[in-house]
Parts: structure tokens; C-alpha cells; sequence
């Protein structure tokens, strides 16, 4: 059987994940799977049903009716379809956060996704990013990266994200939004964020996205690409 090679990169909402993982796929001919944009799908199906996005008996009955597709067009960005609806925009909204926040609370939530990640990852190279890829999803990633930033850094980032695309907020609200998720995310019973114990720490608060995207490049270079690594693999 094809062995297919596996990066996982968790870390809190802005640490710059996906823009350093997407980069990084592009860059080294791997998939890119943000898997946060499944859980905003969930989050965004539950908040136009109007269900309760903490009550698992809600949730659950919204989730048969949901298709989730991930594609991918020619360029490799990865676009989220929701019934055959593109939804990859709808996502990114503010109230989008803090629903996908609130629904990947829910065990039944993270089981009914499992499978689907750990899918991909057995047909595909894969960058993964998300918050228990190294520690649930993929526990044998041949490289594990937890990448974070100061919660300050990271809403500044954030917020020149929204502005960029046009939506009107304020620092304060935007550093709220990360503190309740990281509260959130961090607290939860199931697959809370946490470093795996076998995963590199990456700190990009005083790093700007160039210097990040060079530190973790070098981590890949080093495990995939390095002459001693490909004599380790062959032996
Ligand atoms: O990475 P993101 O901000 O797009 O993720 C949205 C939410 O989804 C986040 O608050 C926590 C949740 N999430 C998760 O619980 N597990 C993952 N692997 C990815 C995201």
C-alpha cells in the first residue's frame, strides 16, 4: 500500500495556521485540509436552522441532512460546499466563529467528522491544520507542528484580515472573540486544544508571516527532504 505523508499543524484561532499552511502545501506539492472550515460549515448549517448550537440532540438532528464536500479547484485553494451550495465566503463571518466554536464542543459533532478527515489523509499527502489533528485525528502525522501567537497578536492579524475584506469591526471585539474561543476550544471534554507531546513549538508572536512561513518551512525541509532523512526512510 502507498505510504502517504501526513503534517499535522494545530494551534489557537489566529496563529496564522492556514495562510503558512496553504503556503507550505503549495510549496512542497502537498493537499491543504483546514478543517476548521468543516466545523464552520456545521456551525453555519446550525445557526440558519436556528437550532440550539450547544444542545447535542439539536445539533445531531440537523447533521443527516447535511452534505459536506471539500473540492478543490486548479489552483489547489480548497473551496466548502454545503448541499451543493459554495459556502467557502458564509463561513469566515464573525458569528460563523463563534458557532463552529460552539458546535465542535459536541461529541457527536467531532465523531460525525472523524472519518471524513482520517479519509483524506489515507489517499493524499496532507497539511492538516485544525485543533486535534496531532492529538485525535492524525496521532501517527509523520511531522506535528503546534504553531500559537499572544492573544493580542493574534487579533490584531485577525482584524486586518476582516478589514481587508470588508468587514466593519473594532480590535476589542475581534480579541473577545479569540479569548472565548480559545476558552472554548481549550476547555472542551473532547479533543481539546492542546500540544501533543511529540509536536515542535512555533511561536510567530514577534515572527511576521514570511519568518513564520520560513520556520516551519525548515521543519519540513528537515523531516521530508533531508539527506539523512531519506537514508533513514530507505534503510
Ligand atoms: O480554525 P478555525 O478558526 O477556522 O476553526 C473554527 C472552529 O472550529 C474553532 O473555534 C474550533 C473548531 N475546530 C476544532 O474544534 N477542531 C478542528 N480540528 C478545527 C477547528
Amino acid at each position: 500500500m502507498k505510504k502517504y505523508y501526513s503534517i499535522a499543524i494545530d494551534g489557537p484561532s489566529g496563529a496564522g495556521k492556514s495562510t503558512i499552511a496553504r503556503r507550505c502545501a503549495s510549496a512542497f506539492d502537498f493537499l491543504y485540509v483546514d478543517t476548521g472550515a468543516i466545523y464552520r460549515a456545521v456551525g453555519l448549517a446550525s445557526l440558519r436552522a436556528g437550532v440550539d448550537r450547544k444542545s447535542a440532540s439539536e445539533v445531531s438532528g440537523i447533521l443527516p441532512g447535511l452534505a459536506i464536500d471539500l473540492r478543490y479547484n486548479d489552483s489547489g485553494e480548497q473551496r466548502m460546499f454545503l448541499n451543493g451550495e459554495d459556502i467557502s465566503d458564509a463561513i469566515r463571518l464573525p458569528e460563523v466563529s463563534i458557532c463552529a466554536s460552539d458546535v465542535s464542543a459536541l461529541p457527536v459533532v467531532r465523531s460525525y467528522l472523524l472519518e471524513m478527515q482520517r479519509q483524506i489523509a489515507r489517499t493524499h499527502h496532507v497539511i492538516m491544520d485544525g485543533r486535534d489533528i496531532g492529538t485525535v485525528v492524525l496521532p501517527n502525522a509523520d511531522l506535528k507542528i503546534f504553531l500559537t501567537a499572544s492573544a493580542e497578536a493574534r487579533a490584531q492579524r485577525r482584524l486586518k484580515e476582516l478589514r481587508e475584506k470588508g468587514i466593519d469591526t473594532d480590535f476589542q471585539s475581534v480579541l473577545q472573540d479569540i479569548l472565548y474561543r480559545d476558552e472554548q476550544d481549550s476547555t472542551r471534554e473532547t479533543a481539546p486544544l492542546r500540544r501533543a507531546e511529540d509536536a515542535v513549538l512555533v511561536d510567530t508572536t514577534e515572527l511576521n508571516f514570511e519568518e513564520s512561513f520560513s520556520a516551519v518551512s525548515q521543519l519540513i525541509l528537515e523531516r521530508f527532504f533531508t539527506v539523512d532523512t531519506v537514508e533513514k526512510e530507505t534503510i
